[in-house]
């Protein structure tokens, strides 16, 4: 393995404390556990809470205005923790990473003029020599939102801390897409896919560690398009049977994706390869083609409709789940009852639905014929209600059936556990922490609010098999 000289062991005796809050999607979440792999590396001890640390570093969201906004807030309620820390002598130095950093820059420093450093998702690998120039010269602020050449993940840490029997790997960040509702493109640049030895280096590093269940990630999973150890270009149903190679490795899943990108060689992948969970996040956003026409989404609904039908032709367990954007400018009651239509006909196991923010800079924000508030928010009511009875109906159908489950950790009561089926619906069982990481088979027996309960029929490691 080899270490940047940034990324030394540090061995100065006075450990400093750094906290990270999270917001926004999984790529945030695997993001802030790099950064937080690297502070260890240079003596850092991870702190559960803000009072107190020496460093608290926010990885912010800009993708709905409520997301950005929390950042405000909360940099305001730091404000006062940094007052304390001062007072005992100590500094807390603040610092403001991922999307809202790379969509406002300079602007956070002149909002919130506490904050040390600014730093954009693509230059997370730069954080020792930002952090090394901050600690050195007080007061002195940084902005670092470039999109550089090389790669960050060839220089953060290769040898992951790991916390549980899943995790997350990313494979592809930016996006090409350019929806126009969408800050993505503007936030994490234009798509990048990373090689695959890499990313089979890194999965069976954790599967070595014991991770049982990796999520691919990308904000656009399946434009996936690395360069292979044959020199050419992988897809990513070739990545995934990669992958599926790896002993150990029992559970592979992948978000987000986008149906343009759902080529035949995944779709097989699906039918092919039983490790490839049977439940997929495929975003959608409307069942209008007149509003996805308006959102640059570059499909019709009859094309999701079809991508569907091969996927379940293949693999006719499939559950899905999708995005929504309800009140998108010019929706009008006809296009609203399209998506009605088209989620009743598809039927999706879980989603996630939104009413439509302007984001500045996107082409939407610009465009006039605004849906009032109000009926952005009748709508996204109309659609959750229908949403959570067809998640609720698919839930009540996998009562009676004999479904694998990968366990996870012990559940809330003694001589509980709790794990996951292949639609990663929680499902609780009896047993003990010894199960923790292998794949049991249990009766599901009953539904409390989203988690199933079960009694387990087996005690060795199962093969996955479908929901009959
Ligand atoms: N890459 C993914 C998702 C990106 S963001 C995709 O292609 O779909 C996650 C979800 O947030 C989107 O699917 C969309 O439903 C929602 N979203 C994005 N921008 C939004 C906006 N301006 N207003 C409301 N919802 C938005
Ligand atoms: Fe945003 Fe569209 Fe790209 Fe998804 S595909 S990240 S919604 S621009
Ligand atoms: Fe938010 Fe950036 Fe993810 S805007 S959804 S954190 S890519």
């Amino acid at each position: 393995m080899t270490h940047t000289p940034d990324q030394t062991k540090d061995t100065r005796p006075n450990t400093r404390k750094v906290h990270i809050k999270t917001y926004g999607c999984q790529m945030n979440v695997y993001d802030s556990e790099r950064m937080m792999e690297s502070l260890t590396g240079l003596g850092f001890e991870v702190s559960a809470e803000a009072e107190g640390a020496d460093l608290v570093i926010l990885n912010t969201c800009h993708i709905r205005e409520k997301a950005s906004d929390k950042v405000y807030s909360e940099l305001g309620r730091l404000r006062e923790a940094q007052t304390r820390k001062a007072e005992t002598g100590g500094r807390m130095m603040l610092a403001v990473a991922g999307c809202v950093a790379q969509a406002e820059g300079d602007e956070i420093l002149n909002r919130a003029p506490q904050v040390d450093l600014v730093f954009g998702p693509q230059t997370y690998h730069r954080l020792p020599e930002m952090l090394a120039k901050a600690e050195r010269e007080a007061g002195a602020q940084q902005v670092e939102t470039d999109f550089p050449a090389e790669d960050k993940f060839d220089h953060l840490p290769q040898d992951r801390a790991v916390d549980g029997v899943t995790a997350f790997l990313t494979i592809q960040e930016g996006c090409d897409k350019f929806c126009t509702f969408c800050v993505v493109p503007y936030t994490r640049g234009s798509e990048q896919s990373r090689p695959v030895a890499a990313i089979l280096n890194e999965a069976r590093n954790l599967t070595a560690k014991g991770v049982r269940e990796v999520t691919l990630l990308g904000q656009n999973v399946n434009a996936y398009h690395g360069i292979g150890p044959d020199g050419r270009e992988w897809g990513l149903g070739r990545l995934v049977r990669a992958l599926a190679d790896i002993d150990g490795l029992a559970r592979i899943r992948y978000t987000t994706s986008h149906p343009r990108d759902m080529d035949d060689d995944l779709i097989r992948a699906h039918a092919e390869v039983p490790a490839l969970m049977p439940y997929l996040h495929l975003p959608v956003q409307s069942g209008s083609d007149r509003i996805l026409a308006a959102m640059n989404r570059k499909h019709t609904a009859d094309d999701f409709r079809r991508i569907v039908d091969k996927l379940r032709d293949g693999r006719p367990d499939l559950a899905l789940s999708s995005d929504f954007i309800t009140g998108f400018p010019g929706e009008t009651d006809q296009d609203f009852a399209d998506t009605l239509k088209l989620v009743r006909e598809v039927g999706f196991a879980a989603s996630f639905s939104f009413k439509y923010s302007a984001r500045p800079g996107t082409p939407a924000s610009g465009m006039v014929d605004a849906v009032p508030d109000a009926v952005k928010s009748d709508r996204l009511q109309a659609l959750q209600q229908l949403l959570d009875a067809q998640q609720e109906a698919f839930n009540l159908s996998c009562i009676g059936k004999r479904l694998p489950i990968l366990i996870e950790k012990p559940g809330r009561h003694p001589g509980q556990m709790v794990g996951r089926s292949p639609y990663l619906q929680p499902v609780h069982v009896d047993g003990s922490a010894d199960l923790v990481g292998h794949v049991h088979e249990a009766d599901i027996e009953s539904l409390q609010s989203y988690s199933l309960f079960g009694t387990l029929v087996s005690n060795r490691d199962s093969t996955e098999r479908a929901c009959a």
